[in-house]
């Protein structure tokens, strides 16, 4: 029986409630989803990439189809090695197509068999993005229903 690996790409800086419905929604559809954070060395993140995996796999125990990996270099390189055939992506609102299409596409013609597969968060999450809670967090703000409470815990730590 064929079984359906997905990658679930990105920085994660933090996850938030977005991100954790789109795991939710990936966990159910794809046998196994790698939840796969970027070591992107020109980025001053909030959280350092231990945090992130922290995090991540603090608020993904209940998917046991569910692991937390870090990669580096090119997706589609990362993907070959772990055997995955699709990439998951969320797209909340039309402003993140070109981006996401650009992207989709670049990887197809690296890799003409790795499909990207988008899905959309609920609509509650579809203003929500890693850059505005940090902003919010950093200025003093309430980050409560935006992102799960460890998360919220440890931007509250962070900030003050
Ligand atoms: O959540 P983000 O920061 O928008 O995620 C972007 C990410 C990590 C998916 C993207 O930057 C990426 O895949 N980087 C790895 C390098 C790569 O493969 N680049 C070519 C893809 S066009």
């Amino acid at each position: 029986m064929k079984s359906i690996t997905a990658i679930y790409p990105g920085s994660f800086d933090p996850v938030t409630n977005g991100h954790l419905d789109l795991i939710e929604r990936g966990a159910k559809m794809f046998d196994r989803l790698i939840v796969a954070v970027l070591r992107n060395l020109d980025k001053a993140p909030l959280f350092s990439l231990d945090e992130r995996v922290e995090m991540l796999t603090e608020v993904t125990r209940p998917w046991p189809n569910v692991e937390v990996d870090v990669f580096g270099g090119l997706l589609v390189d990362y993907a070959q090695r772990r055997k995955a055939s699709v990439i998951l992506r969320g797209i909340r609102a039309v402003s993140d197509y070109e981006y996401e299409l650009q992207m989709a596409m670049m990887n197809r013609k690296l890799e003409p068999n790795l499909e990207t597969v988008f899905m959309m968060p609920a609509v509650a999450y579809s203003y929500l993005s890693s850059r505005v809670v940090r902003e919010i967090a950093q200025l003093g703000g309430p980050v409560q229903g935006l992102v799960p409470p460890a998360v919220e815990q440890r931007l509250r730590a962070k900030v003050f």
